[in-house]
């Protein structure tokens, strides 16, 4: 029984800020990011937008198409989460209307959690092939200002239905994975942007991937020469390269960066969006490669921390009927661009401190905005209506 991925889509944020603006900015030469990060700009959301309204409106997009019959289990994978006991799939599962008859969990280990999502949606439908998996992954990636990894920001969405007789990508039974503790990235409870040692994370990257790569292949999985076409994780467009050039050197096979280079055609623009990124790859392929039925696709996820893990899937006959490029096109035309200084304001205006209670007006063009804060409570809102919770009576405009 084939199982993996029924349908996927994604979703960004309101506003792009071009690297040419930040760069020109700060007095750093452009073709540093252009060429140095291979990164052109990144998303930043709207304030009412967070990580479940983007994962709401690209899970919105697939339901639409695949329905919600027997989906049982929804998982949201995140390191952008809101609270630190409700999974952020809680409020999603409400946007949506999804039956009380739905478990909502959220995966947390960095960039790594939207494929630890995965391989635990695909065991729960090798138990019942009759159910399926709503998972959801989805980030805002904020550094500091000023810090190395600002021109790596961005924000972005995957959402993915996992069944059996998938209609896009069966995935493989073979995985290999590779975990230790490492200090290259993290993010402490009481901070907003995370704690970087760059080049220890990079190291990090590519230890992680031969590791897994070797544990692969231990375990069976494919040769080289045996997958058509490769897709890693993107924390900009670079890396990428780094880690398939690092994959070449330590199996001294020649695997041509031809094969990679599919899956780097959206990260550039929406810039890193973590748990998503492999996933916006794996779109990025699907949508730019053509005749890609039948091919065998190596995956490589990384979450720092550090846990790699290297997996292939196979495109499935008949694909391209449930490929939605304009979705993504639109993503990235439709968004507005900030000045440099619109955008560090907003920057600074994302850092909402301790308060309990506010409104933000409406700015998302998304079908969910996050209204505010209600006493602490979370409140979001289908985009088009005005919402009553409690006493408190939000409307547009607030
Ligand atoms: N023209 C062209 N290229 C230039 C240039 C110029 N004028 N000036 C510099 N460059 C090149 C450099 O040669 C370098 O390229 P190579 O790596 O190919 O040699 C590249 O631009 C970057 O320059 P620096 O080495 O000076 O590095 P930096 O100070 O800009 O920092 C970074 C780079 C560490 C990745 C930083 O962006 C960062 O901290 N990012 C966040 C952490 C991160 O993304 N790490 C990746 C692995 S961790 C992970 O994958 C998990 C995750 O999602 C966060």
């Amino acid at each position: 029984m084939k199982l993996g991925i029924v349908d996927m889509e994604l979703a960004s944020a309101n506003y792009v800020v071009r690297l040419d603006t930040l760069a020109k900015a700060t007095g750093v030469d452009p073709n540093k990011y252009r060429f140095g990060l291979r990164q052109e700009a990144f998303s930043i959301p709207a304030l009412d937008e967070d990580a479940v309204t983007l994962g709401a409106t690209a899970a919105a997009r697939v339901l639409e198409r695949a329905g919600q019959e027997g989906i049982r289990t929804l998982i949201f994978a995140t390191e952008s989460g809101v609270d630190q006991s409700k999974s952020a799939g809680m409020f999603v599962h409400s946007l949506l209307g999804l039956s009380t008859a739905v478990r909502v969990i959220e995966t947390k280990q960095a960039c790594y959690a939207g494929t630890a999502a995965l391989q635990l949606a695909l065991g729960l439908v090798s138990r019942n092939p009759s159910e399926r998996v709503l998972v959801v992954a989805s980030d805002i990636a904020r550094y500091a200002v000023a810090s190395a990894g600002e021109p790596t920001q961005g924000a972005g969405a995957v959402a993915m239905i996992i069944g059996a007789d998938p209609a896009l990508l069966e995935i493989e039974p073979v995985s290999g994975i590779w975990s230790a503790h490492i200090d290259d990235f993290w993010r402490p409870n009481d901070l907003s942007t995370p704690l970087v040692d760059g080049e220890r994370s990079m190291d990090a990257y590519l230890g992680a991937f031969t590791g897994a790569w070797e544990d692969y292949r231990a375990r069976g999985g494919f040769e080289l020469a045996e997958i058509d076409f490769f897709v890693h994780h993107q924390p900009f467009t670079k890396m990428a390269i780094k880690g398939h050039r690092r994959l070449v050197e330590h199996t001294g096979k020649n695997v041509e960066e031809s094969r990679v280079e599919p899956s780097l055609n959206y990260t550039p623009y929406l810039g890193n969006c973590y748990t998503a990124s492999l996933y916006i790859g794996l779109l990025s392929l699907l949508h730019f490669k053509r005749e890609l039925s039948g091919k065998r696709i190596g995956c490589y996820s990384y979450g720092s921390g550090a846990e790699g893990e290297f997996f292939t899937g196979v495109v499935q006959p008949g694909y391209e009927r449930f490929l939605h490029p304009n979705i993504a096109a639109q993503e990235i035309a439709g968004r507005t661009e900030l000045s440099f200084e619109e955008y560090r304001d907003l920057h600074v205006a994302h850092e909402r401190g301790s308060a309990v209670n506010y409104s933000n007006s409406r700015k998302t063009r998304a079908p969910y905005r996050f209204v505010g804060l209600c006493d602490g409570a979370r409140v979001y809102a289908d985009s088009t209506l005005p919402i009553v919770t409690g006493t408190w009576n939000v409307h547009e405009g607030h």
